[in-house]
């Protein structure tokens, strides 16, 4: 088999790749050694900025194949449209560990979505949990803060997080989703995904409905307790990358059934619950989910880095038929993403492959670092709009219905009225007596080492959720400190060992 000629960058034919250029066998460095220097000054920029959260991802490659012909009464959009089978790519991730952190961790899922519809591209941005810790984005860097790093001690730290948490008890539904058996899960291809929050649904007749989107694993849930994920982190730190992609490189594709709850536009206000607070569901009662079709992955990334470490998710990423709801969070993530992918990425991050839409792309952004894609504006040489020479221009057709809004602009206290433990106690009911000792475990080995202040505080909103709930991560700590006293005491019994005593 013949192989291609080494180059340079430039396209020249290297010919020498083992032996640097010297002055004599010994050295020293000829400066003129271009191709040792170029070498060394591209590895200094292999890596971009890690994800400044859900930085650890796993990612691939498959279709949303729809199958419900009811699901076109609400939505315009090609890619939900019956018969209609899109390209996607999802990635999965953990929020708070870093790049390089161990996959079989206690953390929420994240679930991102992007589909390549003929419209564009759509991203659904979602999580493996429907809900969320806090429903105000104001709250978002300072939450993402107590789930990093201590500044001084360069640790994770519980006093941070239950210090927050219990001084946010909006975040009582997540915490209870996290602390549960789904909170650990042994993989990806057992977890469901959701969109989490309330989107809109365009139709034909321009009529808006709200939608959750929901994605029902078809392997069914698996989890592990926090023991046996100690041991499984100490045999391979990247069990879920090697969970997916073996899975996919044999042909077992993973498959979810996507669902949506559909709720009329005018049913906003009606219920207890903000429809659009990202701390509460819908209860099926209320909506009953609808299935849409099924989503398979099957094909695994070639390159990681360029496909999934420089994917770009963003909730601003929506499709004619699809259209954002109030929800503070959603709307702060609009924002959020892209700006994170200019500064994590750069520029023109959207027309790197992974990212570019598999349909024509007309705008009239101009030049840029790293521009390399030349004139899309459709006009040659207009920079601008509206122009003579048949330039892009805007179509009204794709306008949304106008959405009713009323208020006075203030900052309004989003705990008022609100009730917290309705929705978490109706989760705590759901779990069987041996699901609920394991929540009191996990919590209170998590809770381990907190100032008793910030503990008492918590247990008085799990005890508002159900006084069963208080009471069992009472007993559970107090169980862990009688066997931490028992263990100490035990350790001072024994002889030292040879290394102690010398
Ligand atoms: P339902 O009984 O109709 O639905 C229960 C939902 O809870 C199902 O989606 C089910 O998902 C999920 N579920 C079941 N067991 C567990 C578990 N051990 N851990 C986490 N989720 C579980 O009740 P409601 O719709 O009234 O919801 C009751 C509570 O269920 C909510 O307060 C919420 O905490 C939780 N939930 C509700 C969802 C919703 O969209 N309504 C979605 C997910 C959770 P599955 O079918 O995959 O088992
Ligand atoms: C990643 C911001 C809430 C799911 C990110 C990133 C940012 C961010 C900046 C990194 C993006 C990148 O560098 O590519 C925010 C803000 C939030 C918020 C400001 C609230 C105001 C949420 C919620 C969800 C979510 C509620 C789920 C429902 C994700 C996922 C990723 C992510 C899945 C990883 C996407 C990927 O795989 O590339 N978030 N986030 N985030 N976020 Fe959020």
């Amino acid at each position: 088999m013949t192989r291609p000629t080494l180059t340079t960058s430039a396209g020249a034919p290297i010919a020498d790749n083992q032996n640097s250029l010297s002055a004599g066998p010994r050295g020293p460095l000829l400066m003129q050694d271009y191709q040792l220097i170029e070498k060394l000054a591209h590895q200094n920029r292999e890596r971009i900025p890690e994800r400044a959260v859900h930085a650890k991802g796993w990612g691939a490659y498959g279709t949303l194949t729809v199958t419900n012909p009811e699901i076109a009464k609400y939505t315009r959009a090609k890619v939900l449209q019956p018969g209609a089978t899109t390209d996607l790519l999802l990635r999965f991730s953990t929020v708070a560990g870093e790049l390089g952190a161990a996959d079989a961790e206690r953390d929420v899922r994240g679930f991102a979505i992007k589909f390549y519809t003929p419209e564009g591209n759509w991203d659904l941005v979602g999580n493996n949990t429907p809900v969320f810790f806090i429903r105000d984005p104001y709250k978002f860097p300072d939450f993402i803060h107590t789930q990093k790093r201590h500044p001084k001690t360069n640790m994770r730290s519980p006093t941070a997080m239950w210090d927050f948490w219990s001084l946010s008890p909006e975040s009582l539904h997540q915490i209870t989703t996290l602390f549960s058996d789904r909170g650990l899960p042994t993989d990806v291809r057992h977890i469901n995904g959701y969109g989490s929050h309330t989107f809109s649904f365009i139709n034909d007749a321009n009529e808006r409905f709200w939608v959750k989107f929901h994605f029902k694993t078809l392997q069914g849930h698996r989890h592990w307790t926090n023991a046996e994920a100690a041991e499984v982190v100490g045999r391979t730190r990247e069990s879920t990358q090697e969970d997916l992609f073996n899975a996919i490189e044999k042909g077992d594709y993973p498959k979810w059934l996507m669902q949506v709850q559909i709720m009329p536009e005018e049913d906003a206000g009606k219920h207890w619950y903000n429809p659009f607070d990202l701390t509460k569901v819908w209860p099926h009662a209320d909506y009953p989910p609808i299935d849409v079709g099924v989503l398979e992955l099957n094909r695994n990334p070639e390159n990681y880095f360029a496909e999934v470490e420089q994917a770009a998710f963003a909730p601003k990423n929506i499709v004619p038929g699809i259209g954002f709801s109030p929800d503070k969070m959603l709307q702060a993530r609009i924002f959020s993403y892209a700006d994170a992918h200019r500064y994590r990425i750069g520029t023109h991050y959207e027309h790197l492959p992974v990212n570019a839409p598999k349909c024509p792309v007309h705008h009239y952004h101009k030049d840029g670092a790293m521009n390399f894609f030349g004139q899309v504006t459709g006009a040659q040489n207009a920079y601008y709009e509206p122009n003579s020479f048949n330039g892009a221009a805007q179509d009204d057709r794709f306008a949304e219905p106008p959405l009713k809004i009323s208020g006075d602009a203030d900052r309004f206290n989003h705990r008022d009225g609100n009730d917290d433990h309705r929705q978490p106690r109706a989760l705590f009911e759901l779990f069987d007596e041996g699901q609920r000792q394991r929540l009191f475990l996990n919590l209170a080995e998590a809770m381990w080492g907190v100032p008793q202040e910030i503990i008492e505080r918590q247990l008085g909103h799990f005890t508002k959720v159900h006084p069963d709930y208080g009471a069992g991560v009472r007993s559970a700590l107090e169980t862990m400190t009688r066997e931490k006293a028992s263990e100490t005491a035990q350790q001072q019994k024994m002889p030292q060992g040879v290394e102690a005593a010398e």
